[in-house]
């Protein structure tokens, strides 16, 4: 069994760290509004750090998940942060969804103080993450993979390495590419079957079984039919993982026509007031009058 730091307990990490500690390993969590870490520590039997230093004081393994590039370079990088403060030979990984540079620059941060560093992003969703069913791409050295394995299955359906630190975030961003076109393509198809007054449930049921089945299609479109988009994943959380896509696309040329214009298209439901509504909403911007 492991000692354990986790950092960042919101809708993903409060569930990965909880399945850390029902797994038996030993876990200290700290949040920025620290009633969440009290609250966890009081579900699972942690312990609830009242900084940083705290937390990472005794951890072989710290691990974070926070929301963006500029979150990881304070937790990381400020004085009262993770590499000022964590042990020699801890391995740091992360699975907030951010840029393949952060990554980079945070490992050669990390190495400058003996330390490793995986970026270990992650898919799957809130109902993945507290189920303990998350897909985990990572970016790191085999031999620090290879060591922190048994403790990411505490919470993976998929684990893999993918190459050198900044991988797994490209790979995420494949990912996110992938779902962005997917999800402006379920929800035109919908829109349109509403438009032409055909009982809607009934043509996703026999499409479903055909080619046009999809992860999405599976788990998105009856909230969709019913324009309920009070879960999941947030449409402010898509905006910052297409904006790291596009801008990573300019630096390798690759072309990403649709998922720029479904950049342009969630800007639209933002300002439909639904920042924080899921990803599906997309549909709701072609329903509006
Ligand atoms: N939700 C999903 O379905 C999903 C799926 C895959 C990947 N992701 C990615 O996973 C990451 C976390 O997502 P989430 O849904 O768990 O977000 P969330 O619920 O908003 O939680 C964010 C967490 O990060 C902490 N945090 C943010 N900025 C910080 C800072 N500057 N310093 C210290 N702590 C900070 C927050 O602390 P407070 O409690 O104090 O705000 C909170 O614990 C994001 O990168 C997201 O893109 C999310």
């Amino acid at each position: 069994m492991a000692q354990i730091a986790f950092i960042g307990l919101g809708v993903m990490g409060y569930p990965m760290a909880g399945h850390l500690s029902k797994a038996g390993h030993s876990v200290s969590v700290w949040n920025r509004t620290s009633k969440t870490a009290q609250q966890w520590a009081n579900e699972y039997g942690g312990a609830a750090a009242d900084s940083i230093a705290e937390a990472v004081s005794q951890a072989e393994i710290i691990l974070t998940c926070v929301g963006a590039d500029k979150d990881l370079r304070e937790v990381y990088e400020s004085p009262e942060g993770i590499i000022a403060h964590a042990p020699s030979s801890a391995i740091l990984i992360d699975h907030t969804t951010a840029s393949a540079g952060v990554a980079e620059a945070l490992a050669k941060s990390a190495n400058h103080r003996g330390l490793s560093f995986i970026d270990a992003p992650v898919s799957g969703g809130q109902q993945g993450a507290e189920k303990g069913q998350l897909t985990i791409m990572c970016g790191g050295a085999q031999e620090h993979f290879d060591a922190v394995r048994p403790v990411l299955e505490c919470y993976a359906r998929a684990l893999t390495l993918m190459g050198a630190v900044g991988s797994g975030q490209k790979t995420k961003m494949v990912n996110q590419i992938a779902i962005a076109g997917l999800v402006q393509g379920l929800s035109e198809a919908l829109h349109f079957a509403e438009q032409a007054e055909l009982d809607v449930r009934k043509v996703v049921d026999v499409i479903s079984k055909g080619a046009a089945q999809s992860w999405q299609m599976e788990n998105r479109s009856g909230t969709m039919i019913d324009g309920e988009f009070e879960h999941g994943f947030a449409v402010d959380w898509m905006r910052k993982d297409l904006g790291i896509c596009l801008d990573e696309a300019r630096r390798n040329g690759s072309k990403l026509p649709v998922a720029a214009l479904v950049d342009q298209f969630y800007g639209d439901v933002q300002d439909m007031g639904g920042n924080r509504w899921d990803t599906s909403s997309l549909i709701e911007r072609l329903r509006k009058k």
